[in-house]
């Protein structure tokens, strides 16, 4: 099984705004399916410039179309053609009766939501809901260089048991190598969820094909 990578452009400087499209335009002359951009709520208006990427929202808010200044509904990203989302990332977390609101709406609409949880008490709660993938990223790694795969295989696995045929683990945290993608997948992932090895490398598109070549 090829592993499914998720690209989270965060809010960094050269992954927002015109320096997105500049980054999109490099990953687009990419042919592997597995890729997914996840875009700052600004630059998912690229999604119909783009329209080869699968391109994911950083965030869903619990709301429907109304009075709601500032939130971003998911009706209002499915107008836009976009029908998928990151959702509580340990940047901009939600609480738990909207999580629950969210992934029973997603399911009704046919949108994807990648449920990111910081450690096996979340996994086992959320899984009970069955979104469509788990991203386990335990928040002390993030931005770090220590590989999750590394420092926590044993919530891996134990994740992966968890998760089984009803939801897609990811893991993240670290993940800057194809190693620490072949280790995690070895463990039990179906994915890897990734921004810093990426996006902060000087050569975001040379190190995005250094990842996905076959082992
Ligand atoms: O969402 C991905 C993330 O939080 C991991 O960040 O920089 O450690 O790959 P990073």
């Amino acid at each position: 099984m090829e592993p499914e990578i998720f690209i989270n452009f965060k809010h960094y400087e050269n992954a927002v705004g015109n320096n997105c499209e500049k980054l999109l335009n490099d990953f687009s002359n990419l042919k592997d399916n597995n890729i997914y951009y996840c875009l700052s709520y600004i630059d998912l208006r690229l999604n119909s410039k783009f329209n080869n990427l699968k391109i994911f929202s950083q965030s869903v808010d619990v709301n429907d179309y109304g009075a709601f200044t500032g939130s971003v509904s998911m009706e209002s990203l499915m107008s836009i053609g976009i029908h998928g989302s990151l959702l509580n990332h340990s940047e901009n977390r939600i609480n738990e009766e909207n999580i629950i609101r969210i992934l029973e709406k997603s399911k009704n609409n046919n949108f994807t939501i990648v449920l990111c949880a910081e450690n096996i008490e979340e996994i086992k709660k959320y899984s009970k809901f069955e979104p469509d993938y788990i991203a386990y990223e335990p928040p002390e790694l993030i931005g770090g260089n220590i590989s999750v795969s590394n420092a926590k295989p044993e919530i891996i696995e134990e994740a992966g048991k968890i998760c089984k045929n009803r939801t897609k683990l990811l893991v993240g945290a670290g993940v800057k190598t194809k190693e620490d993608i072949d280790r995690s997948m070895d463990l039990g992932a179906h994915g890897v969820l990734i921004a810093s090895g990426i996006i902060r490398d000087p050569k975001p598109i040379n190190k995005l094909i250094s990842l996905t070549h076959t082992r």
